[in-house]
This record gives C-alpha cells, structure tokens and sequence, in this order.
C-alpha cells in the first residue's frame, strides 16, 4: 500500500478518487446514476432527502432497474457498449417519464459508477488503465469511460451531463457513510473485489494536487492484482491454471483466489481434476465438468448449503446441474468439503485485507467496514468466516471491527458523489 501510495505504476495502484469529503448527511437533490459493475449494469435515479430537521437518518429513494451486460457486449466493440448504455438510459427515462430531451427541461446530472481501475484527474475525467472481469471491449483502455459515455448520450440527444466518475467501492463506502459517519473502508465483494478507504492526504507522496481542506481523500485500493508478482500468496496448482486460461494472465492474482467470477472455476478445476485421477466419481467426467466457466459460484453456495444427511441437494447439483450420471455419499461429502475450502479460503484473503487496511489507518479502536457484493451477501457463512479469521490476524480489536452489509451502495454513492460534485 505504501508504495502505491508514494508512485505510479504499483502492484497496488492506490488511486486518488477526488473524492476528499464524505456526506454531512444533509445533501439534498435528484441525480441519475449508472452502475456498471460486473454481471449487471444499472440505471437508478436517486433522491437524496438529507437527514430531516430530527436528525434522523438521512433517507435515500431509488427508483433502479437492472440490465444483463451480453457476453458480446463484454468482448465487442466499446462503442457498441456505451452505445448500450446510452440506450437503456433513455428506455428508463421514458418509463419513468423523465424528460432529457426537451431544451425546456434543465440537464440532467449523472454519477458513472465504473468499477474498473481507472487512474483519475479530477473527480469527472480519468483513463481506464486496464479491464478486469472478463472485459475486453476494444478502443477503452487507456480512454476516458465519462467522454465515452457523455459521446454516447450526445449521439442520442440525450441531455445528461457526466459529473462524477466512481469506483463501486468508493460509491458503497461514500453511500454507507451518509448513515454513518464512522465508515472508513468500503469494500466489494462480488464479481471482482475490491477496498477503498479514506486516507490522510499527508499520507499520500505521490499526490500533487491541491491540499483539500478536509486533509483528506478517499483513495480507491485496487486491492484484486494484490501479489501479481506471485511471491506471497500460497497458489495451488489449480489458481495457475486458472490464471493462465483467463482473459487476463497474471494480472487481478488477489482477485482470483477471492471474488465470484472465479470461485466456482476453482472448484470445476479441483473437481476435473479429481474426477480425472479416479479419487470422484468412480473417474466419470461429464461435458459440464469440463467446460471453463460451467460451474457458477451460486451453484458452490448451493452445495455449502446442504445439511442433511446424504447431501440430496449435492446430489441434484451434481448430477442434473452437472450431468455426473451417478454419485456416492462419499463422492458428495468431498465435493462439500472442496466448496467449504475454496469459500473459506476466499473470506479469510478477503478479512486479511480488511485488517491490513484497518490497521494501517490506525482504527482497531473503532471502525465500521460497508460490503456490498453477492458473495458476502449470499455466500453461506462468508461474513462468520471472515469475522473467525479477523478475530485470529487482530485478536480481541476484531470486536471494534464492524462488517456490515451496504446494499446498492455503488449507485447511491455515484450519486451522492455527484451532488458534492455540483456544489
Ligand atoms: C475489479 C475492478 C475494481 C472493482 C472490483 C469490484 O477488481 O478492477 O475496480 O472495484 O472489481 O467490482
């Protein structure tokens, strides 16, 4: 983290977000938001109604909906992509009856949520640096995602002006602390992973911008390509091949070993790779088991959910999800126990994280840590196993420590960001 913080070009890239104040719980206003995260891409319009005259909690409304992002979008050209988004921005304007047309009607404010690394020069320009997630639109990386998107909305007459560009984490940990002013790291666990946390800007060498009078920034971690170099992480055998079969070789290794998008490709290599030796299965493969990306994380979740006895649900997953013509007991309590490895080996990397980041800023004493992301939301007993393994890295401070779950974080942030934006 240090040496991110002090130079460009880091394993962790360490990034100022711009982002130098938190809310105070007052900001008032509608904006837009556009949520590009990983499987899903969303488009929310959010009131902020500020915490009211009784110091109430500050209150958020959102109206949302959901788009699937094609595999073809994900891989084609990005013209076609924020063609894309441009067109499901004005599908959920006119079902809202929301004008962004008529000259008549004032311009609309939007907060882009583009949770990919991007290196920023101010809180609405930046360059991607490179994808992540199994992304590889071409004519992106090394461009502005708020040009390529502010160009898409003019080639559809859209009058919607980009005023903020935000990292999922840095939205979730903006968003959570509008409620509570303690939250210091906003974190992702889903798809990909990723921290953001507020940092001194004293703190930050490489930072040569003006002095924020909050003394502060928010400082976006890119904590997923954590050991790239290989050197401090105990890979397996089966994380090698994984990373040498992915759209991006070498790169996001942290990321690899913890976020959704790979946990189940973990497992199908272990499973192969069992079946393959004889010890699963009675040595009986199936089309399913042996096509990269067939198993989904969910369907891991699935099985670590399984308590009775003979594991009939293990039964179901595997052998009418995953095609085995017939497992035994035995075959069904090693698959469980390889789930149980991979998930827990994913939320102990994850809480390790945590407590570096949390010791590192120097709040064992107090700190409230907003996660978003299916795999905490979802994934059976995550959040224990992370709370056991931070228990063990920081002892009896693990109790000052509070994970909570933010949800839809990364819109709301985008837009909150935006309002301070517009001051
Ligand atoms: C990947 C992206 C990062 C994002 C994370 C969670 O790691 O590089 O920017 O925050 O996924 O979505």
């Amino acid at each position: 983290m240090d040496r991110g913080l002090a130079a460009p070009n880091q394993t962790l890239k360490m990034i100022p977000s711009f982002v130098v104040n938190l809310p105070k719980g007052s900001e008032t206003g509608t904006y837009l938001a556009l949520d590009l995260g990983g499987s899903n891409f969303r488009v929310c319009e959010v009131t902020l109604e500020g915490a009211g005259s009784s110091g109430a909690v500050s209150n958020v409304r959102m109206r949302q909906r959901k788009y699937v992002v094609s595999d073809d979008l994900k891989t084609g050209r990005g013209t076609d992509l924020f063609d894309f988004f441009a067109d499901c921005v004005r599908e959920f304007l006119v079902e809202n009856g929301i004008h962004a047309t008529d000259p008549a009607h004032n311009e609309l404010v939007l907060g882009f949520t583009f949770s990919f690394p991007c290196s920023q020069t101010a809180i609405n320009k930046g360059a991607l640096m490179h994808w992540t997630k199994g992304f590889t639109a071409s004519g992106v990386e090394g461009q502005d995602p708020v040009q390529l998107l502010q160009d898409a909305f003019h080639r559809k007459q859209l009058r919607v002006r980009v005023a903020s560009l935000v990292n999922d984490t840095v939205g979730t940990l903006v968003a959570h602390a509008y409620q509570d002013p303690s939250t210091h790291l906003g974190i992702i666990l889903g798809t990909g992973t990723n921290a953001a946390y507020v940092e001194r800007i004293d703190r930050i060498p490489k930072w040569d911008g003006p002095i924020p009078a909050s003394g502060k920034m928010i400082v976006n971690t890119e904590w997923g390509a954590f050991d790239q170099e290989g050197v401090v992480l105990p890979l397996t055998s089966y994380d090698s091949v994984l990373d040498r079969q992915s759209a991006h070789p070498h790169l996001q290794t942290y990321e690899k070993m913890v976020s959704g998008l790979y946990l189940g490709e973990v497992m199908r290599l272990v499973l192969a790779d069992l079946a393959s030796t004889g010890e699963l299965f009675r040595g009986v493969s199936s089309t399913v088991l042996t096509t990269p990306y067939s198993i989904d994380t969910a369907l891991m979740s699935r099985i670590e959910r399984d308590h009775s006895a003979e594991l009939a649900d293990v039964r179901v997953v595997l052998e009418d999800l995953i095609s085995i013509p017939k497992t035994s007991a035995e075959d069904r309590r090693i698959v469980k126990r390889v789930a149980e490895l991979i998930g827990t080996r994913s939320a102990r990397l994850a809480a390790a994280g945590v407590a570096a980041i949390v010791s590192k800023i120097n709040r064992l004493d107090d700190c409230t840590v907003a996660i978003d992301g299916s795999l905490f939301e979802h994934y059976p007993h995550y959040a224990n196993r992370m709370r056991d393994a931070l228990r063990e890295i920081v002892g009896i401070a693990a109790d000052n420590i509070l994970l909570v779950q933010a949800r839809d974080g990364s819109g709301q942030g985008a837009a909150l960001i935006a309002a301070l934006a517009d001051a």
